[in-house]
C-alpha cells in the first residue's frame, strides 16, 4: 500500500471506531477530519480452544490495525501463568493500551502494577479483572442477565410458574477462576432456586449449591467440554438408574457440548425424552445441535459488538478523549468500581436462528448446515 492509501485506509478505520462508540462524547466527523491513530495495543485472549475468543481477537486486531494502530495479539492456552508471562513480555514494548480477557481474573495484580508504572491503560475484556485498582475500564455483556435468561427459559419451557413438575435438574457452573462464571450462576440460580426449594426441581446428583456463594463447588475448570462430559457421565451413573434427567442448566456452549456427548453415550435420543439444555455463545457446533434438537437454547453475545465497543474505547483512551461507559455501579472488583460499557445478551432458539444469527450475518446458512 502506498503511504497515502495507508493513511486514507487508516482514517476510514478511525472513523469506524468513532462510529462504534458514537454517543455523548464523540461525534464522528468526516474522514478528512479524523486523526489517524498511532500507537501499540496489546491484546491478551484466554485461549484459542474456544471459537469465540478467536473471533474476538481477530476482530479487535483487525479494527485497531485498520484505524492505524500496531497490535500484539496473544492467546494463553487457558493457563494463567502463561498469560502473565505474555503480559510481562508485552510490557517490554512501548504499549499504549492493554486489552485483557483474563484466564484467572484474580491473578493479575502484580503484572498490572507494572503496567500502571509504565502508564499503560488497561481495559478488561468480557471478564472482569479483580483485586486491583490498576484496571481502567471494562467492556462486557451483562453477565448476570445471561444467567437470568437461562433460568427464565427453563421456568417458561417447563411451565414451572403453573406448578408443573417435579423435574430432574442437573446444574453446572463455569470455571471457578472466571468472574463471569459466578455471575452466570447467580443470575440463573436467582430464578431457579425457589423451584428447587419447593420440590418442582429435584437434583438427583445432590449437586445443587446451597447458595449462590457455593457455585464454584460445581464449577468446571477451564470451561472444558471433556470435563463437563465426564462430570455428566458420573452423575448419570451415580444417581439415575432408570430415572431420566429432564433439564440441564449449562452456563455455556462448551459445557453443553460435553453434556450432550455424555447423554448420547448414555443412550438418550433426540426428540424422545431428550433433556432441555441451555447454553451461551452460539458456537457453530452448538447451533447445529440446536437444529438437531440436542440443545434448546443458547445466549448469543454478538462478539462483533463487543470487539467494536472495545476498539472504540481503546481509540478514545489513546487520544485522551472521555471513554464511553454506561455503567459505573455494577462492577466492583474488590478494589474499585470499574467503569464499564455493558451490552445486552440475546436468547436464540432453533426458531430464531434465522432472525438473529443468520440475518445479522454472524453466520451464513451453510456455516450451520442450513
Ligand atoms: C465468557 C463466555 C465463554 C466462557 C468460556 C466466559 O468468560 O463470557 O462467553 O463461554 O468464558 O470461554
Amino acid at each position: 500500500m502506498s503511504q497515502i492509501t495507508k493513511l486514507i485506509a487508516a482514517a476510514a478505520g478511525a472513523a469506524l471506531l468513532l462510529g462504534a462508540t458514537a454517543c455523548a462524547d464523540s461525534t464522528p466527523g468526516a474522514v478528512g477530519e479524523v486523526d489517524v491513530a498511532s500507537g501499540l495495543i496489546g491484546i491478551a485472549m484466554p485461549t484459542k480452544s474456544l471459537e469465540r475468543w478467536n473471533k474476538d481477537g481477530a476482530r479487535l486486531e483487525g479494527l485497531l490495525q485498520d484505524a492505524g494502530y500496531d497490535t500484539n495479539l496473544q492467546f494463553a492456552d487457558n493457563n494463567a501463568g502463561q498469560q502473565i508471562t505474555q503480559l510481562q513480555d508485552m510490557l517490554q514494548q512501548d504499549l499504549d493500551v492493554l486489552v485483557i480477557a483474563p484466564v484467572d481474573g484474580s491473578s493479575l495484580t502484580g503484572v498490572l502494577a507494572e503496567a500502571k508504572d509504565k502508564g499503560v491503560i488497561v481495559i478488561a475484556y468480557d471478564r472482569l479483572i479483580n483485586d486491583t485498582g490498576d484496571v481502567d475500564y471494562y467492556a462486557t455483556f451483562d453477565n448476570y442477565e445471561v444467567g437470568k435468561l437461562q433460568g427464565r427459559f427453563i421456568v417458561e419451557k417447563l411451565d414451572l410458574r403453573a406448578g408443573a413438575g417435579p423435574f430432574n435438574l442437573e446444574p453446572f457452573a463455569g470455571a471457578p477462576d472466571d468472574n463471569n462464571a459466578k455471575l452466570f450462576f447467580a443470575g440463573a440460580w436467582d430464578v431457579l432456586a425457589e423451584y428447587v426449594s419447593n420440590g418442582q426441581l429435584v437434583v438427583p446428583s445432590g449437586k445443587a449449591p446451597a447458595s449462590n456463594a457455593d457455585w464454584a463447588g460445581i464449577g468446571i475448570p477451564g470451561w472444558s467440554a471433556d470435563d463437563a462430559q465426564a462430570e455428566m457421565a458420573d452423575r448419570l451413573n451415580a444417581a439415575y438408574g432408570t430415572a431420566k434427567v429432564d433439564v440441564v442448566l449449562s452456563p455455556n456452549d462448551s459445557l453443553a457440548l460435553g453434556i450432550t456427548k455424555a447423554l448420547l453415550v448414555a443412550g438418550y435420543v433426540e426428540g424422545v425424552g431428550w433433556p432441555l439444555i441451555t447454553g451461551q455463545d452460539a458456537d457453530q457446533i452448538n447451533v447445529e445441535n440446536m437444529i438437531a434438537d440436542r440443545q434448546a437454547m443458547t445466549v448469543w453475545k454478538d462478539t462483533r459488538m463487543l470487539a467494536d465497543q472495545a476498539a472504540g474505547m481503546v481509540d478514545q483512551a489513546v487520544k485522551g478523549s472521555k471513554v464511553t461507559v454506561n455503567d459505573e455501579i455494577t462492577y466492583h472488583n474488590g478494589a474499585k468500581v470499574v467503569p464499564t460499557y455493558q451490552l445486552p445478551p440475546v436468547v436464540v432458539t432453533k426458531d430464531s436462528i434465522k432472525g438473529t444469527l443468520l440475518d445479522s450475518g454472524f453466520y451464513k446458512p451453510e456455516d450451520v448446515g442450513l
